[in-house]
């Protein structure tokens, strides 16, 4: 992504994999992600040379001034941030580096990790006797899945985290084109800008689970969660984005963000509780379609042995990524205690059909109606355009009996109630 964008803007860049197997397929003009835009994007700057792929990081970085770290940083077990492949990268750059460069994490890191890769190229070169002059920025991304090319090409900021004023004029000049005004540009130090990166998606995840929880409240009190988003959200100090309730956030960001700050956090000797309960309530939250199932159910026998039609299994819509997917907790749960589910979603469903490998009650189908054969009730779980205004006689000859589980409220309680639905969304009454 960043490669196609700073490509975009006519800068020459080398995009350096260890698989060759990605190399191919970009070399093919194909990328192997879904974003919308980027292949465009790849295709006309590869054709026009200024994007060229390779597995060799030695030729990638030849002509180079700006090395970009990459890579991935997954989350282990424990909760803390994986960076064995920053590391292994920053090896690799120590030990073919020939002239000064300025490498940079673009990689979510946490703090401190800048000065691991600058210790790590350091003494790469001092074992082959080499004194090149090099620095190290972090420079944190803030793109949004599905939304990527946009984010970078248009950004409401740039972080710039370094200590070094020829770097920061590199960086600025790099940068340049795609800031409207250089205010966009924010140049800090290192370790407050890979604290920023951190910040700011434990911020909106703060967000998203403060509404949920509201949500939850909501519907035991009688209120109706889309008038006070619009009553809080009129306070420009909150403002309307990011407190919409749903069903959990997912995606490879923010759950692995908010618990690798904790897990920061904790081994400086500060116990984060705020964020420690912003991963609780996401973890709640992701159950909260399957609860309401398992409950409307539970005085006609149960979920065991009903089938469920399930719209939406990408973690939100316009992606294919599934990865901490609340459309796969609600199947689990659900497929656990005997129900049936058939899921549809309009990319996501063979990554799906791979993650669960072996479950025999799913049936992931190729279009939209079609999960609703034989199934007693409808859940949609991922908010994708195409759900918003389905044909309601057609879901409801369809179902078994009309009834929809909304974890994304995207339709009117009113309308469903008027339609004969007996709906059930989130933070309003059914
Ligand atoms: C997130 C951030 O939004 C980006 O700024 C950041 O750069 C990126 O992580 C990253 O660190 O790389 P992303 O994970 O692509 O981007 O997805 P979001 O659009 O932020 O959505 C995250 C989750 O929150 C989704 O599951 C979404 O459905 C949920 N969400 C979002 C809500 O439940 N309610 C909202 O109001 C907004």
């Amino acid at each position: 992504m960043s490669a196609a964008c700073f490509a975009e803007m006519g800068n020459n860049v080398v995009c350096v994999d260890v698989n060759p197997k990605v190399v191919e397929t970009l070399r093919s003009g194909k990328v192997h992600i879904y974003e919308p835009g980027l292949e465009d994007m790849v295709r006309r700057n590869a054709a026009q040379g200024r994007l060229v792929f390779t597995t060799s990081l030695a030729d990638g970085l030849e002509k180079a001034r700006v090395v970009f770290i990459t890579v991935g940083t997954p989350c282990r077990e424990d909760g803390s941030c994986d960076l064995r492949f920053v590391h292994q990268v920053a090896r690799e750059i120590g030990q073919h580096m020939k002239d000064p460069k300025i490498v940079v994490d673009k990689s979510t890191v946490p703090v401190g990790t800048a000065d691991q890769v600058r210790a790590i190229v350091a003494e790469e070169l001092a074992k082959r006797g080499m004194d090149i002059d090099f620095d190290v920025v972090s420079n944190p991304e803030f793109l949004k899945e599905g939304d990527a090319v946009n984010d970078f090409m248009k950004p409401d900021r740039v972080v710039l985290g370094t200590d070094n004023a020829e770097s920061a004029e590199v960086m600025r000049s790099l940068y340049a084109p795609f800031a409207r005004s250089r205010e966009k540009l924010i140049v800090m130090g290192v370790r407050s800008a890979e604290m920023t990166k951190y910040a700011a998606n434990c911020m909106l995840a703060t967000k998203i689970s403060f509404i949920n929880e509201i949500s939850n409240i909501c519907e035991k009190v009688g209120a109706d969660v889309r008038d006070v988003r619009l009553g809080i959200g009129s306070d420009h100090r909150i403002g309307y984005h990011f407190i919409y309730p749903g069903v959990g956030y997912g995606g490879s960001c923010f759950p692995k963000d908010v618990k690798a700050l904790i897990t920061t956090a904790l081994e400086s000797g500060h116990t984060p509780s705020l964020l420690q309960s912003v991963d609780a309530v996401n973890d709640a939250q992701k159950f909260t379609v399957a609860r309401k199932i398992e409950n409307y159910f539970a005085d006609q026998g149960g979920v065991e042995g009903k089938t469920l039609a399930l719209w939406g299994l990408a973690f939100k819509a316009n992606t294919d990524d599934i990865r901490e997917a609340p459309s796969l907790v609600t199947i689990r749960h659900l497929t656990e205690r005997g129900m049936r589910v058939k899921a549809f979603d309009p990319v996501a469903g063979p990554n799906t059909r791979k993650a669960l490998e072996g479950n025999d009650l799913v049936e992931i189908v190729d279009e939209q109606y079609a999960a609703l054969e034989g199934a007693n009730a409808l859940a949609v779980v991922t908010e994708w355009n195409q759900f918003r205004k389905p044909d309601f006689d057609r879901i409801k000859a369809t179902l078994s009996a009309p009834i929809v589980f909304d974890g994304r409220n995207l339709y009117s309680p009113e309308e469903m109630a008027a339609s004969g639905f007996a709906y059930f969304s989130v933070g309003r009454q059914a």
